[in-house]
Order: structure tokens, then sequence, then C-alpha cells
């Protein structure tokens, strides 16, 4: 039996995670950390809520004094951190933007591990990305990221994501606690992705009869960027191998083996949502082409075979089976009705309101 501090588990991929952990090891308990900026979605466990198993704490990473205080209240023996500002785009809006980055994703990232070195948590797992990397040539197949690939983050998302990585490794490194590990995944797709995303955004357009928007280069060569995706079960999966088989002090890299490009995505989505709707949707039709954002990765693609053959993880879900029914989900009463309540969530909260602790546990 575990007791998980997992934070950001309002956001798209912790949500899913809790959803993974708690059908998986009933018995663990869980704390769900989370500040609740746009992208958190406290109502995603709604059902969970009131469960002696599982507690909501509405804060902030970067709060030492509150992140203490609930790995020592909470017995917490297993940290798993998501708490990111996650958005490329909203990475480039500027100085605050850029700063609000660092503190949460570097810094926050900090504290937790202070935090857990000082609550004697014996276990740390960092949620990466592959856009550490930086990106790959559109005409080299054969080029592939892997755990010894040089970093070279561009945006500046990547860049503090990819700071954090060299926070926790040195931190690990230097102190010897907690026992760390770090994976870098490619993009995922599936249920609660916030709709500023590719793909719910996409979506959420098509269900309101306007037109998917989509990047062209300055040659007007529309979609060519090219991303690997994952089923965000599988990434779950993936976690859970690290958590349980995963070697302290290693990073692991996790990827779907699913590349396409950003227009033969959205050329897949207007084809299953034309069956799904009975409308006829073309990328003629139903796509705009807009101006590319600066320094645009060009391409992400993840060589796996080192989680696959120490940790005898790999995806479970086919991209065209997993595609489909993520789909189905967002254009379902269910899926529109979450798409609708969370579209307006563009405000900023930074600090938590809720800081009180949980109960102690026994
Ligand atoms: N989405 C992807 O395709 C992808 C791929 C690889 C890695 N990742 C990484 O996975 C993690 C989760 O990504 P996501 O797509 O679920 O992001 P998301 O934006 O959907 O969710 C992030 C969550 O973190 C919370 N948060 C933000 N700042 C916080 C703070 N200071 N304290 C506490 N909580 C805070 C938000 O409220 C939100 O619930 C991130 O670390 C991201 O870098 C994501």
């Amino acid at each position: 039996m575990s007791n998980l501090l997992v934070t950001g588990g309002a956001g798209f991929i912790g949500t899913n995670f809790i959803r993974f952990w708690r059908s998986r090891h009933p018995d663990d308990y869980i704390v769900n950390l989370d500040a609740l900026t746009y992208a958190g979605h406290r109502e995603n466990l709604s059902d969970l809520e009131g469960d002696p198993r599982y507690e909501f704490v509405h804060g902030n990473i970067g709060s030492y004094d509150l992140v203490y205080g609930i790995m020592k209240v909470c017995k917490i023996d297993t940290v798993v951190n998501f708490a990111a500002e996650t958005h490329v785009d909203r990475s480039l809006a500027g100085p605050d933007a850029e700063r609000l980055f660092y503190e949460t994703n570097l810094m926050g990232t900090l504290t937790l591990l202070r935090a857990a070195r000082e609550a004697g948590v014996p276990r740390f797992h960092q949620i990466s990305t592959d856009e550490v990397f930086g990106d790959l040539p559109l005409d080299r197949p054969d080029l592939k990221f892997h755990e010894g690939y040089p970093y070279s983050p561009n945006s500046p998302y990547a860049i503090s994501k990819a700071t954090a990585d060299f926070a926790v490794r040195g931190f690990f490194r230097t102190h010897g606690l907690p026992g760390i590990t770090t994976s870098n995944c490619t993009n995922n797709y599936g249920r609660y992705q916030t709709p500023e995303k590719l793909i719910p955004r996409a979506i959420a357009l098509l269900n309101a009869g306007q037109k998917v928007k989509l990047y062209t280069d300055e040659h007007g060569v529309p979609g060519k960027n090219v991303r690997d995706w994952l089923h965000v079960e599988d990434h779950c999966g993936a976690i859970e191998a690290i958590l349980l088989r995963g070697k302290i002090g290693e990073t692991y890299c996790i990827g779907g083996e699913s590349e396409l490009s950003n227009y033969q995505l959205v050329e897949r989505m207007l084809a299953i949502m034309s069956e799904i709707t009975g409308k006829s949707l073309s990328m003629e039709a139903n796509v705009e082409l807009v101006a590319d954002r600066p320094g645009h990765d060009l391409r992400y693609a993840m060589d796996i075979s080192n989680i696959r053959r120490e940790l005898g993880w790999q995806p479970k879900h086919t991209f065209e089976s997993g595609f489909r029914s993520t789909v189905e989900w967002y254009t379902s009463p269910e899926g529109r009705l979450w798409l609708e309540g969370v579209s307006g969530n563009t405000e900023q909260v930074r600090e938590g309101q809720n800081r009180t602790l949980p109960q102690q546990r026994k």
C-alpha cells in the first residue's frame, strides 16, 4: 500500500493518471495537489470526492510549507509531479508568461524536491516532455530521440522543463534523496485535455460549426509539423511501470510510435467526425490556414526500445482505435458538456485558496 502525492492531478494527464492508478491500486491513498489554473478542473474527479482514499488540496507546488505539510501529515511515500504550465503558445506571450513558466516548472519542482527530502519521502517521479530534445528534421525518418539524446530545447516551455530535468537529476546526485526517476514523453491524446491544445480545440470548433485552425509555414505548406502520438492511458501505464520497476536515478523515454503530421491528424479527425455526425467535413471546407508560431518545432519522434526492453512496457492502444474513441468522446453529450464547461476557464488562479491540510493519516 502506498500514499501518493500527485501534483497537477486536475489537469489532462494527472486526471487520467489518478483514474488509472485507482483502478489498478484501489487500496492506495492519493492526494491531488493542484493550483487550479485555467488548465485545472477539479470537477474532472468530482466522483472521487468524499472517498477516504482520495483528497483534493487546492494549492501551489511552490508553497514549501504546504507541500512539506502534506508530505508529513499524509505520510506520503511517492510524489508524481505533473504540475506545470504546459502550453507552448502561452510561454511565448512575453516576460510575465515566461516568468510563470520558470516559477512553476523549475522553481516549483525544486520546492517539491526540497520538501520531499526534508519530509523523508523516498520516491519522486518527474514528468517531462520530448520537447526538451528540440526537434528533428522532416527528411530524416531514421532519427529519433532517446535517453542519450542531447537536450536542445527551443520554446520557453521546453527550456523550463529541460532545466527542471537538470534540477531533478542534480538534486539526486547531490543529496541522494528522494530516489528519483524522470520520463520524457511525446504528445498525448485522450479525454479531459484542455481545449487550447490541438485535438480538443479542433473538435470544439467543429462541434460549434466553426473551422479548425491549422498552422501554415512561410511557403504556404499547411500542418507539416510531425508529432508522435500516444494515448494518455498508455502514458499512465508507462509511469506505473517506472514507479514499480524503474531504476532509481534513471530517465525513461516514452512514445507512441505513431508519427503523423498535423495535416494528417486533422484529416483523420474530419473523416471520423464525418462518420459520427453524418455531415461531410473536408480539409477544403472546414480548415482555416493561419500563420505559423515562431520557432515551431518540426518533428518529434521517440525511440522506445529502452523502456520496452528494461521494463517490458509498450503502448496497448493503436492510434486508429485510440484516436477514434477520443474523437467519439469529445463529440458525445458527456464530452461536449465537458468541453463547454471548461472552455471559458482562461483566468489564471495562482495561489490555492483552500490551503487546509488533509486529516492526519493513521
Ligand atoms: N500533454 C502532453 O502531451 C504532454 C506530453 C509530455 C509531457 N507532458 C507533461 O505532463 C505534465 C502534465 O501535462 P498536461 O498536459 O496534463 O498539462 P495540463 O496543462 O492539462 O495540466 C497541468 C495541471 O497543473 C496544474 N498546475 C499548474 N501550475 C501549478 C502549480 N504551481 N501548483 C500546482 N498545480 C499547478 C494546473 O492547474 C493543471 O491542473 C506536464 O508536466 C507536461 O509538461 C505533457
